[in-house]
Order: structure tokens, then C-alpha cells, then sequence
């Protein structure tokens, strides 16, 4: 399947070719909000780049969809997008699956096997979870970076690969390094381009066509009630995307063929939002003002998506905004 046939074109912000993050689901990485989009904008800068990226971000953020995306819009895409999670194996183990292995190199090892890197030729090799890589084989990776060249365990012979190397982590690499559990130079042979994705509750105003796109993609028409629309605003969104992807096919789901209401959410999306600090006491027509305008930069916005969460009609929202 070429990129093509599976999306709408060039995204007329970034110019960027929305992506697949499985060939059998096609999906739009989703940006209104200004923070992502300036995440994109510089996704679409660097992509044609050979440098390494460095991805940050709490978990579920979107990392490994930036990443992706990445690699779709830069000369490699029509080669191997590899990911390996590193906190997932052994230090042993990932060793020969990074790097490959001769035969009989250690017990078991009854074949010769290239490793990811190999893999990876002439693509790109995504290295989630980079901080809990153990040191030693920081070392190593330093020297395929620095080279271009890998070793299989067990052999004598080096083998030239051409790979672009994509990291994420939502540790402190900085301060992985200051405790030296990361290497410096390795550190600043990966950060040649840094790109931190946002958490959800710094942009808002993605929560809504997200939520859109997750019920869509479940087959829901991605209708809400108002109420819903309020609690999926107000909730904080500790695990970021992926919570919110899940909170949507419990929705979709539970709804069916109605429109999605609260009853049909998780019960911790509905946690009811903090207490409002203590603030002056203001008249309520200051207090309406500031509530309208929170509402729309939380919709993006739209004044159709602010008005429904409001309970007001288009035309009123209007007034109340030219009122200001
Ligand atoms: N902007 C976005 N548009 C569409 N889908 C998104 C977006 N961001 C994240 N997703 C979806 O949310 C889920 C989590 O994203 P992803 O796996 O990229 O996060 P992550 O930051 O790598 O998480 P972790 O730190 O847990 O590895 C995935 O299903 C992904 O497709
Ligand atoms: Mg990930």
C-alpha cells in the first residue's frame, strides 16, 4: 500500500502526510491545538534530516505517532520503520537483538541472526524507553552511531549500515545524565533535534476531535451530549492519549448507536475536577467572561463545540464574545 492510498493528502498546516501507526489502521495524527501544531511544524522540519531525534514526553503522550511520522514524511519512507522498546528486554538480549548475532555466540544462539539495526538499513530504528538502556551498551551504540558500523555478538567483522536513529523517553534524559545513569556523549550524539510532545491537559483543545476520531474509527457516529463533552474537558488526563483512546471505546461501546453520555464514560474520567482556588470576589459578568473564553480556548475555538458546552445558543455565544 503506498502513503497514498491510505490518507487525504498533505496537511494543509504542517504539509505533513498524515500517518499510519499499523498499516491496517489508517489514522490522521490529530492537532488543533496550537502546541501540537508547533510540535508539527517542527516534525515536518526535521524529517528530511539524517540527525538523530530525540522525542520527550509523559507517557502516552504520542511519541511513537511522532516518530512515525517522522519517518513517513522524510527520504526514508519507503524503507523499514523498526521499533524496539529498551526497557522491555535483558541487557543480554538486547544486546544481540539490537546488534545481531553470530552463530553459536552464546547457548541457543544455534543460527546466525542479523539484529535490528541491520533491520533497520536504509530506514529508521525507534529506541522507546532510551534511558533505562544499560551503559554498556550505551558504549556500543555510541560506536554504531559514531561509525556507522555494527558488530553481531560473537563475530569479528563489522558490517556499514545506513540507519536513522529516532529515541524517546518521558524521563529527564538531562538528568539521567547527571546522575550518570546516561551517558553524556552519547546524550548529545542522540539530541541533535529534541521534540517534546505536550501532555493532554496543555492542550485542550485536541481532547474533543480526538475523542471524534476514537469513536469514528470504533464505527460511532463520534456524537456527544454536552454533559459528556464537559466531563471529557474537564478531566486531567493522567495517561494522555492512550487513557483517552481507551475512555473513547468504552464510550463507543457502551452507547452503541446513541449519542455518548457520562453514564457511558469510565468512572475516573469522571472524578469530579478540583476545588476552584480562592480568588478576589468578582461580579458575574467578570466571572461569565472569563468562563466563556475558557470554554472556547478548550474547544480550540469552535464556537459551535463552546456554545453546545455552554448550553447556549451560536448567535448568543457570538453576542457575549463581541460583548468583550
Ligand atoms: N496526535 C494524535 N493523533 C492521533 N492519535 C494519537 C495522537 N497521539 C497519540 N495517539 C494515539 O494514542 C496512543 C498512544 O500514542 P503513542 O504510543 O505514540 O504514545 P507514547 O508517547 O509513545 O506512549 P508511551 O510513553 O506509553 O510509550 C496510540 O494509539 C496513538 O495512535
Ligand atoms: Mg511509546
Amino acid at each position: 500500500m503506498t502513503p497514498d492510498e491510505h490518507c487525504d493528502g498533505l496537511c494543509e498546516i504542517c504539509q505533513l502526510r498524515p500517518v499510519a501507526d499499523e498499516p491496517a489502521t489508517p489514522s490522521r495524527v490529530v492537532a488543533e491545538s496550537a502546541a501540537m501544531r508547533e510540535v508539527l511544524r517542527r516534525t515536518a522540519a526535521i524529517a528530511a534530516a539524517a540527525a538523530s531525534v530525540v522525542i520527550l514526553g509523559e507517557s502516552g503522550t504520542g511519541k511513537e505517532v511522532i516518530a512515525r511520522t517522522l519517518h513517513a514524511n522524510g527520504p526514508r519512507a519507503g524503507k523499514a520503520f523498526v521499533a524496539v522498546n529498551v526497557a522491555a528486554l535483558p541487557a543480554e538480549l538486547l544486546e544481540s537483538e539490537l546488534f545481531g548475532h553470530a552463530r553459536g555466540a552464546f547457548t541457543g544462539a544455534v543460527g546466525a541472526r542479523a539484529g535490528l539495526f541491520e533491520e533497520a538499513d536504509g530506514g529508521t530504528l525507534f529506541l522507546d524507553e532510551i534511558a533505562e538502556m544499560p551503559l554498556a551498551l550505551q558504549a556500543k551504540l555510541l560506536r554504531a552511531l559514531q561509525s556507522g558500523e555494527v558488530r553481531r555478538v560473537g563475530e569479528s567483522r563489522a558490517a556499514r549500515v545506513d540507519v536513522r536513529v529516532i529515541c524517546a523517553t518521558h524521563q529527564d534524559l538531562a538528568q539521567a545524565v547527571a546522575e550518570r545513569r546516561f551517558r553524556e556523549d552519547v546524550y548529545y550524539r542522540l539530541k541533535v533535534f529534541t521534540l517534546r510532545v505536550p501532555p493532554l491537559r496543555e492542550r485542550r483543545a485536541d481532547v474533543l476531535p480526538l475523542v471524534r476520531m476514537f469513536l469514528e474509527r470504533a464505527g460511532h457516529s463520534g456524537r456527544m451530549t454536552p454533559a459528556a463533552e464537559r466531563a471529557l474537558l474537564a478531566h486531567r488526563w493522567p495517561g494522555n492519549v492512550r487513557e483517552l483512546a481507551n475512555a473513547a471505546l468504552h464510550g463507543a461501546v457502551l452507547a452503541g448507536a446513541a449519542e455518548v453520555d457520562v453514564g457511558h464514560l469510565p468512572d475516573d474520567v469522571l472524578d469530579p475536577a478540583p476545588a476552584p482556588v480562592d480568588g478576589p470576589l468578582r461580579t458575574l459578568a467578570e466571572v461569565e467572561r472569563e468562563h466563556v473564553r475558557r470554554v472556547l480556548d478548550a474547544c480550540g475555538g469552535r464556537q459551535a463545540d463552546a456554545a453546545r458546552i455552554l448550553g447556549i445558543g451560536r448567535t448568543t455565544l457570538w453576542r457575549k464574545l463581541r460583548e468583550d
